[in-house]
């Protein structure tokens, strides 16, 4: 897969994905990223990127222009089709279905705005979709990126091994994960629940969808309606 990043700091996107399970996808050739700048697009000696928005207020907004020849410059870096998705708080928001989606793709390009958002006509014309990682306000879209792409990644073919399968996260099923507990058995701080030392499979499974359902219950009832439960998880909720 690969993804470009149209970004005023493509090398900060590049860092973030450049550690753990992503950096091993990229070492494994199972991802390549590339940074693009809109400055080197830009014209004139200071290269201008922005402009006072018209109608007033705060803040600065992208020019059209380099961000345009930015984005077809990267678009035609490679035959593939890419779908263009700009971040940003207006967005719709990030799920696990959406990047899963996403994961379905061969090439992506992530357009990071900063200062007050890009001009809206750059983004009616070049723009696929607009997502959002969360309703609170980040200083540019570079984080969000950096979101993306790890969790894009991490669902992509031979990028996770067995022990670390995708299968089993929060979210795969719709519900929060259950806890997890490593050695020592007993520890000042506690002990390990019984039943994860009992070998038997089928009581631990039971155990583990109890206490994802139940923290889902407490946590984030919002996930409940939407999750496929089945008779015997309501039994469990009730239990
Ligand atoms: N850019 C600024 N804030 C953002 C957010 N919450 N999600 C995506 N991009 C952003």
């Amino acid at each position: 897969m690969r993804i470009d990043i149209v970004s005023l700091f493509p090398e900060f996107v590049a860092q973030c994905a450049a550690f753990g399970v992503v950096g091993r996808a990229g070492e494994r050739g199972l991802l390549s990223l590339h940074g693009w700048n809109p400055r080197d697009y830009a014209q004139g000696n200071y290269r201008r990127v922005d402009d006072r928005p018209f109608g007033g207020g705060p803040g600065m907004v992208m020019l059209i222009e380099p961000l345009r020849d930015c984005l077809r410059a990267a678009r035609a870096a490679d035959p593939a089709p890419a779908r263009v998705i700009y971040l940003s708080p207006q967005g719709a928001r990030l799920t696990q279905d959406k990047v899963r989606e996403l994961a379905q793709s061969e090439r992506l390009i992530l357009l990071c705005g900063r200062y007050e958002g890009v001009d809206e006509r750059l983004l009616q014309a070049e723009v696929d979709e607009e997502l959002s990682i969360g309703d609170y306000v980040l200083s540019g879209g570079e984080l969000a990126a950096a979101v993306v792409v790890d969790a894009v990644a991490r669902l992509r073919e031979g990028v996770l091994n067995d022990a670390e399968s995708a299968v089993q996260d929060s979210f795969e099923d719709g519900l929060l994960d259950c806890p997890h507990y490593t050695r020592p058995v007993e520890h000042p701080l506690g002990a390990v629940p019984e039943v994860l030392l009992s070998g038997n499979h089928a009581l631990i499974a039971r155990w583990r969808r109890q206490q994802s359902l139940g923290r889902t219950w407490l946590r984030r009832p919002d996930l409940l309606n939407e999750a496929a439960l089945s008779k015997q998880d309501r039994r469990l909720l009730d239990e």
